[in-house]
């Protein structure tokens, strides 16, 4: 009910009466108070004047019934959680991990964020969308790679503003890295049990320092705009909803060309770290198996693994 009296909210230039809400969705107008409240302490600012109404004014704040609003998702994002702070949205979903299919954990400091490789990811208040997604998809675990790649496009359709993937696991506007992906595993030798997709975006953060100073980006360092959290994870799951349906039913073959025509490491001179030997060429191909073919010259090389670095992208000259 909350949602249906936010989006109504959302829908009204200026005012609109209690009345017109409670007939509207056929419920009484104290109800339609109760809920106002509700969404007032939850972040939204609404001010009521007599005789005239509700009139949405804003929101500085990361709410579930505003993502919620936005989504058009079946199973992703239907159950969803909002703490101010936690380690880990991707602990959140480990711990939970008995939730249905597709709860997202959302957070807006993460203590203990986690990169890949063992990695901190730096999570400060305010300037991230920080949100893990728990799948349960009826795949073989080797398989499990391909989310991170289905997640990477999703995050680019959704950031929009020339962002492009870096092969398997990253966003990066120009060449500066403004979003990570981290997909963790629980599984039997042939049984995924479940995936954690997490996701952590750099929304607000107006400069990096240290090692992240030539490295990291944010969407506001970029345009001068801070996104709105809210609309951006909405946007993120749309995406990601879509994406992995038809990857669950046709694999990854229908989604290569969209992603190759956004990916930087395709076409690109790239260094492959693995088993501490260095694996230099041109990356030539993308496949459906979710790996890399790398023309060194002599050979033509398919890599699922290892660290990937790109020429002229963050570090690699
Ligand atoms: C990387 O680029 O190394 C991956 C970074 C992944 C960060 C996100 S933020 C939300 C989720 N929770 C975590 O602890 N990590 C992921």
């Amino acid at each position: 009910m909350k949602t249906k009296i936010l989006n109504i909210l959302k829908n009204t230039d200026g005012y609109v009466s209690g009345e017109e809400i409670s007939r509207t969705l056929n419920v009484s107008r104290s109800a339609v108070w109760k809920h106002i409240k509700a969404l007032k302490k939850s972040g939204y600012v609404i001010s009521s004047v007599t005789n005239k109404g509700y009139r949405l004014e804003g929101s500085d704040v990361i709410s579930t019934d505003e993502i919620q609003s936005m989504l058009d998702t079946e199973f992703i994002g239907r159950t969803l959680f909002y703490t101010k702070e936690t380690d880990s949205t991707n602990n959140d979903c480990k711990r939970n991990s008995d939730m249905p299919d597709g709860t997202v954990y959302i957070a807006d400091i993460q203590t203990g964020g986690k990169g890949r490789r063992g990695k901190v990811w730096v999570s400060p208040p305010g300037s991230g969308a920080w949100f893990s997604v728990l799948l349960k998809p009826n795949i073989r675990p080797e398989a499990i790679s391909k989310i991170t790649l289905i997640a990477g496009l999703a995050v680019c359709r959704a950031v929009g503003c020339g962002a492009k993937i870096k092969y398997p696991n990253d966003i990066v506007i120009g060449t500066r890295k403004v979003c990570g992906i981290l997909t963790e595993l629980s599984a039997e030798l042939d049984t995924v049990n479940y995936a954690v997709c997490g996701i952590g975006i750099n929304t607000a953060a107006e400069a990096f320092e240290g090692e992240l100073a030539d490295k990291a980006t944010s969407i506001f360092i970029e345009t001068g705009q801070r996104p709105s959290r809210p609309a951006l994870i909405a946007k993120v799951l749309n995406e990601l909803e879509k994406l992995y349906k038809l990857f669950l039913e046709q694999g990854l073959e229908p989604i290569m060309e969209e992603y190759k025509a956004n990916c930087v490491t395709y076409g690109s001179e790239v260094v492959v770290t693995y088993n501490k030997e260095q694996i230099c060429g041109i990356c030539s191909d993308i496949t459906p198996n979710g790996s890399i073919i790398i023309n060194t010259g002599r050979e033509k090389l398919e890599i699922s693994s290892g660290e990937v670095s790109v020429r002229g992208i963050y570090g690699y000259v």
